[in-house]
């Protein structure tokens, strides 16, 4: 068990760090659109990782604040949701978007560290 946690942490963490890659490659390849598929895979690696470490606190009765996950999984439903339909879209997006999905991950950062 403290394999597979410590794998989903890292999955976890190298899926943040595809948020903030998706931001930067965005803007510099095509800042009005589609969106990159990068943002796609964040989300999936993402959520997978961080609902598999709340089953894992579940199952070994490590249990992790209740307040704090709803804070970020709730969050995270918001955001994966948009990303995915923007994405699939296949659209011309505004400029503006990727800094605002890349705002709400900064929040995730924040609930994730400042509330212990
Ligand atoms: C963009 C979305 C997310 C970001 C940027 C993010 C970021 C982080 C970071 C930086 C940590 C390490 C800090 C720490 O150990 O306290 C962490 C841990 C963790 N995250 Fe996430 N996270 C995200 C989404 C989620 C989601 C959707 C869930 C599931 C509800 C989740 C569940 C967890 C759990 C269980 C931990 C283990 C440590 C703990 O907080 O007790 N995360 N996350």
């Amino acid at each position: 068990m403290q394999i597979l946690q410590s794998l989903l942490v890292g999955a976890h963490l190298l899926g943040m760090a595809g948020f903030i890659a998706a931001y930067f490659v965005q803007r510099r390849t095509q800042p009005d659109g589609p969106l990159i598929a990068m943002w796609a895979w964040s989300v999936l690696i993402v959520s997978a990782s961080g609902f598999g470490l709340v089953g894992v606190g579940i199952a070994t009765d490590d249990h992790h604040d209740p307040v704090k996950m709803i804070i970020k999984g709730g969050l995270m439903t918001v955001l994966g949701v948009a990303v995915l339909i923007v994405y699939f879209r296949r659209r011309a997006i505004p400029r503006q978007l990727p800094a605002v999905f890349a705002t709400a991950v900064l929040a995730e950062v924040a609930v994730s560290v400042l509330i212990t």
